[in-house]
This record gives structure tokens, C-alpha cells and sequence, in this order.
């Protein structure tokens, strides 16, 4: 990703095409500073009278507001230990170390492709990772039976790592229907959910995105939460993530925010605070809270229209564009070998990461054609779709 990065930027050919690293872009190709973010930082320049420590829980007024934003109605009836994080990745470090402790000899499951640090950081916290298939890219489908045939096989206190909405790489999400499965299925393992939550808002809404945690909430008595605010309060740089315990037993909540505390402790020691300062301001101002969802449902507007323009072209060789209608969020996974990847690049000026990932969320309108014409060439795509 990052040597992506580096090649897209030395490239000269003024009409490139960067659908690499997940960043939102506007159709004239910028990432704007989100409005609310620009009035919140004034006024935090303005108003904050010291930069002393607040200690490794980090801004409780941020990780108080996004906890409410993640659950919404849920929240009252959920009991939550929370500690802000550098991004969530950040989160879901402490969170993957925490259930280590609690869990040494058990398995962590994880839904291929994924996004790889995923794998990554479960590898280096040195749990046993296990995997099933949740998205088969050759036949470019979901496979929901893989994921409730590996609860069933799972042993007490394994951890499965879910993606809360938008999934990342394939945009293929979970319905309603699966999370109640999903839950039901938990709860009779005893297996506990890691819900990673990054792109809230940026699928079909704040609340449509969140459904899938709020349901296994009704079903299992803890779940951990990576949530993320790199994307939906635009703040990338910034680093602005929160790890949550959500669970019915204080007991619990009191033991485990201790160790995510000393874990965070012996991590970072405290989180960077600006970005969380300044989402905890919008948060708190009904004025900013509007235009911070007025301008996150634009983004979401245009990337559902970049979905369905794409989706139009329908199929396109054996690459099914239609499909891309009905997944979420800002990726797509096109079924490209590698050194397809590397002709889009060399060839077109089309840059992705290897594994076929396009972020839509980086395309503008009037590239789209030029997109599925250089596309339709490649070798992987050249037959219509028999099946
Ligand atoms: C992505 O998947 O592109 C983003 O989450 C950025 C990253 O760190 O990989």
C-alpha cells in the first residue's frame, strides 16, 4: 500500500487514475478538511487552555459520544469500558490482546480476503489465526454459510473478527438475517465477536451501518468494538479510534478496563488527543453535528453513484459491474491477477493494490468509462460470464 502510494505520486501522466489507499475523494479529486472539522479545530485552538496528559484512556467526552453514535438507542441498556485509540487500528491492537490474555490457547477467525493488517496483527499478537472464505472472488459472491459453519466448529472464547459494515477489500456486507444468525450462532459456541467498525455512515447511513453490531447485542452478553473515525470524520492523519468492551456484567467491565489501560500503558501510553477533541466538540454541538452528517451523507451519495454508474455497464466480460449496485461502502474487488494489476498501471495509468482492490471512493465520474474499457481488455475478463 504504501510503495503504491509512492508510485502513484512519481508517476507524470497528468490523467492517472488513484484507486490505491482507502481515502474519500470528492469528484474534482481532493480530500476536504470535513466543515465541522475546520469550525472544531478553531475552536479548540481558541478554547484549549492546556496540553497537559488526560492519561491512557485518552478524551472520555469522545469515547462517550462515539460508544452513543455506534450503539444509538443501545447504548443505555449496554454497559461499555472505553479508551481512545490511534485510529482503530490502535483499537483493535488493544482489543486483540486483551482477549489474548483472557484467551491464550484459543483461535482467532478471520474472513478471507480481509483487510491485511488483519491478519497482520493477529499474527503478531501471536494468537492462532484460523480462516474461512467470506468472499469468493472468482464467482464474486459472498459465502455467509462458511462463516456460520466455522462458529459452529469453534471452541469457547475463540474470537471471531467481523466487519461491522462495508466490508474491506470486497464491499460484500452482511444482512440483517446473517446477524441474527450470526448471533444465535455466538451465543450457542460461547464465541465472542470483535466487530471492526470503520466506515459507520459511509454505507447506507449512521444507524443501517451499525444494525449488525446492535443485533448481536441481543444475542451475545460481550463483544469487543475497534471503532474508527478515520473515514466517516474524514481525520486519517489524525489517528482517531476508540476500543470498546460492551458487556451486562460490571465485573467484568472494571477487570477488563483495567488491562486495556495497562496494555494501552505499555503501547502508546496515552493516545494523540487532537482528533478526538476534535469529534467530541462536534459531537457536543447540534449546529456541528448537521453539517457533519449533511456532508457525510454527500460523500455516501457519491459513492452509491459511483456504485451505480459503474453498475451499469453491467457485465463486462466475466466481470459482473452489476453487482456493485447492492455491496457497500468504498471498495470493490476485481477478480484481476496481480500482473493484470500491473498492466492496469503501466498500460492505463490505473493504480490499485495488488490483490485487485479499487477504491471507489477515489474515482471521478468522467473516469469511469476509461475504468471499465481498460478493464474489459484484460485477459481475466475477456469472456461474458457463463455462470
Ligand atoms: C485501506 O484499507 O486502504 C485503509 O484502511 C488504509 C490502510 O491503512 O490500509
Amino acid at each position: 500500500m504504501l510503495s503504491l502510494i509512492k508510485l502513484y505520486e512519481a508517476d507524470s501522466r497528468p490523467d492517472k487514475i488513484d484507486l490505491g489507499v482507502g481515502v474519500y475523494r470528492d469528484d474534482a479529486g481532493r480530500t476536504p478538511v470535513m466543515a465541522a472539522v475546520k469550525v472544531a479545530e478553531t475552536r479548540l485552538i481558541e478554547l484549549q487552555d492546556s496540553k497537559s496528559y488526560l492519561g491512557p484512556e485518552g478524551d472520555t467526552g469522545f469515547v462517550d459520544a462515539m460508544a452513543s453514535l455506534a450503539l444509538g438507542n443501545a447504548v443505555a441498556g449496554s454497559g461499555y469500558a472505553g479508551l481512545q485509540t490511534p485510529g482503530g487500528t490502535g483499537a483493535l491492537r488493544l482489543l486483540l490482546e486483551l482477549w489474548q490474555r483472557a484467551n491464550p490457547d484459543g483461535s482467532v477467525w478471520l474472513g478471507t480476503p480481509s483487510w491485511p493488517v488483519h491478519e497482520a496483527m493477529i499474527r503478531r499478537v501471536g494468537a492462532r489465526l484460523q480462516t474461512y472464505v467470506h468472499y469468493d472472488i472468482t464467482a464474486q459472491r459472498a459465502c455467509p454459510d462458511n462463516l456460520l459453519a466455522a462458529i459452529r466448529s469453534a471452541a469457547p472464547g475463540d474470537l471471531f473478527l467481523l466487519h461491522g459494515c462495508c466490508h474491506n477489500p470486497s464491499g460484500a456486507d452482511t444482512d440483517a438475517t446473517l446477524w441474527q444468525s450470526i448471533g444465535e450462532a455466538l451465543s450457542n459456541v460461547g464465541a465472542i465477536p470483535l466487530v471492526d467498525l470503520a466506515y459507520q455512515g459511509l454505507g447506507d447511513g449512521l444507524d443501517e451501518d451499525a444494525a449488525g453490531l446492535r443485533t448481536l447485542l441481543d444475542h451475545v452478553p460481550e463483544i469487543l468494538l475497534a471503532y474508527s473515525c478515520d473515514k466517516n470524520f474524514g481525520l486519517y492523519r489524525d489517528r482517531v479510534g476508540a476500543a470498546y468492551v460492551l458487556s451486562g456484567n460490571d465485573t467484568h467491565l472494571g477487570i477488563a478496563k483495567g488491562h486495556l489501560a495497562e496494555i494501552a500503558r505499555s503501547c502508546w501510553s496515552m493516545p494523540p488527543d487532537h482528533g478526538g477533541a476534535v469529534v467530541r466538540v462536534i459531537m457536543a454541538d447540534r449546529a456541528l453535528t448537521a453539517s457533519w452528517r449533511s456532508e457525510l451523507t454527500q460523500m455516501t451519495k457519491r459513492i452509491q453513484s459511483i456504485r451505480n454508474r459503474l453498475a451499469d455497464f453491467g457485465d463486462v466480460g466475466k466481470f459482473a459491474f452489476g453487482r456493485l449496485r447492492h455491496e457497500k461502502g468504498m471498495f470493490a474487488l476485481l477478480p484481476a491477477t496481480p500482473d493484470e494489476v500491473a498492466q492496469l498501471r503501466s498500460n492505463h495509468g490505473i493504480f490499485m493494490v495488488g490483490s485487485g482492490r479499487i477504491n471507489l471512493a477515489g474515482l471521478q465520474e468522467a473516469d469511469c468509462d476509461r475504468l471499465v474499457q481498460a478493464i474489459g481488455r484484460l485477459p481475466s475478463f475477456a469472456h461474458k460470464r457463463t455462470s
